[in-house]
Protein backbone atom coordinates (compact mmCIF):
# COMPACT_ATOMS: atom_id res chain seq x y z
CA UNK A 1 0.00 0.00 0.00
CA UNK A 2 2.68 2.43 0.80
CA UNK A 3 5.17 1.44 -2.07
CA UNK A 4 1.97 1.45 -4.16
CA UNK A 5 1.31 5.19 -2.71
CA UNK A 6 5.07 6.20 -3.09
CA UNK A 7 5.44 4.74 -6.99
CA UNK A 8 2.05 6.22 -7.95
CA UNK A 9 3.03 9.56 -6.46
CA UNK A 10 6.63 9.39 -8.08
CA UNK A 11 4.93 9.03 -11.40
CA UNK A 12 2.47 11.33 -10.72
CA UNK A 13 3.39 14.63 -12.67
CA UNK A 14 1.30 16.46 -10.13
CA UNK A 15 3.53 17.32 -7.39
CA UNK A 16 0.93 16.69 -4.33
CA UNK A 17 2.67 15.88 -1.42
CA UNK A 18 2.43 12.37 0.11
CA UNK A 19 2.43 13.72 3.01
CA UNK A 20 1.51 17.39 3.63
CA UNK A 21 4.00 19.78 3.56
CA UNK A 22 6.71 17.09 2.72
CA UNK A 23 7.63 17.86 -1.61
CA UNK A 24 6.76 14.26 -2.70
CA UNK A 25 9.39 13.74 -5.53
CA UNK A 26 12.97 13.78 -4.05
CA UNK A 27 11.57 12.00 -0.86
CA UNK A 28 10.10 9.44 -2.73
CA UNK A 29 12.74 8.44 -4.82
CA UNK A 30 15.09 8.13 -1.71
CA UNK A 31 11.61 5.62 0.01
CA UNK A 32 11.57 3.92 -3.41
CA UNK A 33 15.14 3.02 -3.07
CA UNK A 34 15.03 2.31 0.31
CA UNK A 35 12.31 -0.26 -0.19
CA UNK A 36 13.46 -1.50 -2.97
CA UNK A 37 17.08 -2.56 -1.69
CA UNK A 38 15.34 -3.18 1.83
CA UNK A 39 13.91 -5.86 0.95
CA UNK A 40 16.58 -7.80 -1.40
CA UNK A 41 19.17 -7.44 2.08
CA UNK A 42 16.82 -7.58 5.32
CA UNK A 43 14.81 -10.72 5.51
CA UNK A 44 16.91 -13.36 6.90
CA UNK A 45 16.02 -14.17 10.29
CA UNK A 46 18.70 -13.10 12.96
CA UNK A 47 20.63 -10.81 10.90
CA UNK A 48 22.03 -7.44 13.20
CA UNK A 49 21.37 -4.06 12.01
CA UNK A 50 25.71 -3.47 12.68
CA UNK A 51 25.74 -6.64 9.60
CA UNK A 52 22.75 -4.78 7.83
CA UNK A 53 25.01 -1.74 7.31
CA UNK A 54 27.85 -3.48 6.11
CA UNK A 55 25.66 -5.09 3.21
CA UNK A 56 24.60 -1.79 2.12
CA UNK A 57 27.41 -0.03 2.59
CA UNK A 58 28.12 0.57 -1.28
CA UNK A 59 24.47 1.95 -1.55
CA UNK A 60 24.20 4.04 1.34
CA UNK A 61 27.92 5.74 0.03
CA UNK A 62 26.29 6.05 -3.40
CA UNK A 63 22.80 7.43 -2.08
CA UNK A 64 25.36 9.79 -0.20
CA UNK A 65 26.99 11.04 -2.76
CA UNK A 66 23.95 11.21 -5.28
CA UNK A 67 22.28 13.13 -2.45
CA UNK A 68 25.74 15.56 -1.57
CA UNK A 69 25.27 16.61 -5.46
CA UNK A 70 21.54 17.60 -5.18
CA UNK A 71 22.72 19.30 -2.15
CA UNK A 72 25.61 21.26 -3.58
CA UNK A 73 23.77 22.54 -6.86
CA UNK A 74 20.95 23.93 -4.72
CA UNK A 75 23.12 25.67 -2.11
CA UNK A 76 25.69 26.95 -5.22
CA UNK A 77 22.71 28.74 -6.87
CA UNK A 78 20.60 29.85 -4.77
CA UNK A 79 23.14 33.02 -3.62
CA UNK A 80 23.04 33.52 -7.68
CA UNK A 81 19.17 33.96 -7.49
CA UNK A 82 19.74 36.37 -5.12
CA UNK A 83 22.08 38.53 -6.54
CA UNK A 84 20.23 39.01 -9.75
CA UNK A 85 16.84 39.26 -7.34
CA UNK A 86 18.63 42.49 -5.61
CA UNK A 87 20.78 43.61 -8.93
CA UNK A 88 18.02 43.04 -12.16
CA UNK A 89 14.82 41.59 -10.66
CA UNK A 90 13.76 44.74 -8.27
CA UNK A 91 13.76 47.26 -10.81
CA UNK A 92 12.12 45.57 -13.49
CA UNK A 93 8.46 45.02 -11.50
CA UNK A 94 6.47 42.99 -9.66
CA UNK A 95 5.57 40.39 -12.31
CA UNK A 96 9.79 39.59 -12.13
CA UNK A 97 10.19 39.54 -8.37
CA UNK A 98 7.43 37.18 -8.36
CA UNK A 99 9.07 34.88 -10.84
CA UNK A 100 12.05 35.06 -8.47
CA UNK A 101 10.14 34.71 -5.44
CA UNK A 102 8.98 31.30 -6.87
CA UNK A 103 12.26 29.71 -8.09
CA UNK A 104 13.61 30.77 -5.02
CA UNK A 105 10.84 29.21 -3.15
CA UNK A 106 10.61 25.87 -5.40
CA UNK A 107 14.89 25.70 -5.15
CA UNK A 108 14.29 25.28 -1.53
CA UNK A 109 11.20 23.22 -0.97
CA UNK A 110 11.95 20.44 -3.85
CA UNK A 111 15.60 20.61 -4.19
CA UNK A 112 17.59 21.55 -1.23
CA UNK A 113 15.71 20.30 1.68
CA UNK A 114 14.85 17.05 1.04
CA UNK A 115 18.98 16.75 -0.42
CA UNK A 116 19.86 18.16 2.88
CA UNK A 117 17.61 15.33 4.65
CA UNK A 118 18.85 12.33 2.46
CA UNK A 119 22.88 13.84 2.98
CA UNK A 120 22.13 13.81 6.55
CA UNK A 121 20.12 10.56 6.67
CA UNK A 122 22.69 8.51 4.46
CA UNK A 123 25.92 10.00 5.47
CA UNK A 124 25.03 9.11 9.17
CA UNK A 125 24.11 5.66 8.42
CA UNK A 126 28.16 5.55 7.00
CA UNK A 127 29.06 6.97 10.46
CA UNK A 128 27.42 3.76 12.09
CA UNK A 129 28.82 1.35 9.80
CA UNK A 130 31.45 -0.75 11.53
CA UNK A 131 34.77 0.16 10.39
CA UNK A 132 34.22 3.14 8.56
CA UNK A 133 34.86 6.43 10.53
CA UNK A 134 38.35 5.76 12.39
CA UNK A 135 37.76 8.68 15.57
CA UNK A 136 41.11 8.40 16.19
CA UNK A 137 41.67 10.22 12.82
CA UNK A 138 41.35 13.95 11.86
CA UNK A 139 39.37 13.69 9.34
CA UNK A 140 35.83 13.14 10.63
CA UNK A 141 36.38 16.65 12.82
CA UNK A 142 37.29 18.41 9.67
CA UNK A 143 34.19 17.35 7.94
CA UNK A 144 32.17 16.94 10.91
CA UNK A 145 32.73 21.19 11.38
CA UNK A 146 32.16 21.91 7.95
CA UNK A 147 28.75 19.79 7.95
CA UNK A 148 27.56 21.85 10.45
CA UNK A 149 28.91 25.14 8.89
CA UNK A 150 27.25 24.22 5.62
CA UNK A 151 23.83 23.37 7.43
CA UNK A 152 23.58 26.66 9.31
CA UNK A 153 23.87 28.47 5.31
CA UNK A 154 21.38 26.57 4.03
CA UNK A 155 19.19 27.34 7.09
CA UNK A 156 21.17 30.81 6.24
CA UNK A 157 19.80 31.40 2.37
CA UNK A 158 16.13 30.05 3.92
CA UNK A 159 15.77 33.28 6.40
CA UNK A 160 17.01 35.76 3.44
CA UNK A 161 14.53 34.02 0.87
CA UNK A 162 11.68 34.52 3.77
CA UNK A 163 13.52 38.50 4.07
CA UNK A 164 13.32 39.09 -0.06
CA UNK A 165 8.91 37.54 0.52
CA UNK A 166 8.53 40.05 3.11
CA UNK A 167 10.20 43.11 1.14
CA UNK A 168 12.55 43.53 4.27
CA UNK A 169 16.35 42.50 2.34
CA UNK A 170 19.15 44.93 3.35
CA UNK A 171 21.52 43.12 1.72
CA UNK A 172 23.37 44.45 -1.96
CA UNK A 173 24.75 41.92 -4.62
CA UNK A 174 28.02 42.20 -3.01
CA UNK A 175 27.16 40.27 0.06
CA UNK A 176 25.77 37.58 -2.08
CA UNK A 177 28.34 37.21 -4.14
CA UNK A 178 30.53 36.90 -1.40
CA UNK A 179 28.58 34.60 0.66
CA UNK A 180 28.81 32.33 -2.95
CA UNK A 181 31.97 31.62 -1.80
CA UNK A 182 31.00 30.15 1.84
CA UNK A 183 29.50 26.65 0.25
CA UNK A 184 32.48 26.38 -2.15
CA UNK A 185 35.06 26.83 0.71
CA UNK A 186 33.31 23.76 2.92
CA UNK A 187 33.13 21.66 -0.13
CA UNK A 188 36.46 22.22 -0.68
CA UNK A 189 37.28 20.89 3.11
CA UNK A 190 34.80 18.48 3.60
CA UNK A 191 35.89 16.27 0.13
CA UNK A 192 39.86 17.06 1.13
CA UNK A 193 39.39 15.47 4.49
CA UNK A 194 36.91 12.60 3.25
CA UNK A 195 39.27 11.54 0.30
CA UNK A 196 42.57 12.95 0.83
CA UNK A 197 42.40 12.56 4.18
CA UNK A 198 45.75 14.79 4.62
CA UNK A 199 44.84 15.36 8.76
C1 LIG B 1 25.46 15.86 6.41
C2 LIG B 1 26.20 15.06 7.14
C3 LIG B 1 27.27 14.15 6.58
C4 LIG B 1 27.72 13.05 7.21
C5 LIG B 1 27.23 12.55 8.57
C6 LIG B 1 28.72 12.43 6.37
C7 LIG B 1 29.44 11.28 6.65
C8 LIG B 1 30.18 10.55 5.74
C9 LIG B 1 30.82 9.30 6.00
C10 LIG B 1 30.87 8.60 7.35
C11 LIG B 1 31.40 8.87 4.84
C12 LIG B 1 32.10 7.52 4.61
C13 LIG B 1 33.59 7.67 4.47
C14 LIG B 1 34.16 6.36 3.97
O1 LIG B 1 33.49 5.60 3.27
O2 LIG B 1 35.30 6.08 4.30
C15 LIG B 1 31.13 9.86 3.83
C16 LIG B 1 31.53 9.80 2.51
C17 LIG B 1 31.54 10.87 1.66
N1 LIG B 1 31.01 12.12 1.93
FE1 LIG B 1 29.93 12.64 3.57
N2 LIG B 1 28.87 13.18 5.23
C18 LIG B 1 28.01 14.26 5.31
C19 LIG B 1 27.91 15.29 4.39
C20 LIG B 1 28.71 15.42 3.27
C21 LIG B 1 28.82 16.60 2.43
C22 LIG B 1 28.07 17.90 2.68
C23 LIG B 1 29.69 16.30 1.41
C24 LIG B 1 30.20 17.16 0.26
C25 LIG B 1 30.17 18.44 0.18
C26 LIG B 1 30.13 14.93 1.59
C27 LIG B 1 30.96 14.27 0.74
C28 LIG B 1 31.28 12.93 0.85
C29 LIG B 1 32.00 12.16 -0.17
C30 LIG B 1 32.47 12.69 -1.53
C31 LIG B 1 32.14 10.86 0.34
C32 LIG B 1 32.76 9.65 -0.36
C33 LIG B 1 34.22 9.52 0.04
C34 LIG B 1 34.83 8.24 -0.45
O3 LIG B 1 34.89 8.00 -1.65
O4 LIG B 1 35.25 7.45 0.38
N3 LIG B 1 29.52 14.43 2.73
N4 LIG B 1 30.36 10.89 4.42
Amino acid sequence: MVSGQILFTWNNPVDKPLIPNIPCTTYNIIFSFLFLYCFEVLPTEGTKMSDLLVNLYPWTKSLHVISVISWMAGLFYMPRLFVYHVERVSAAGPETVEIFQTMERKLLRFIMNPAMVATWIFGLALVFTPGIVDWGAFWPYTKGAAIIAMTWFHHWCGYRRKDFLAGKNTRTGRDFRLMNEVPTVLMIVIVVSVIARPF
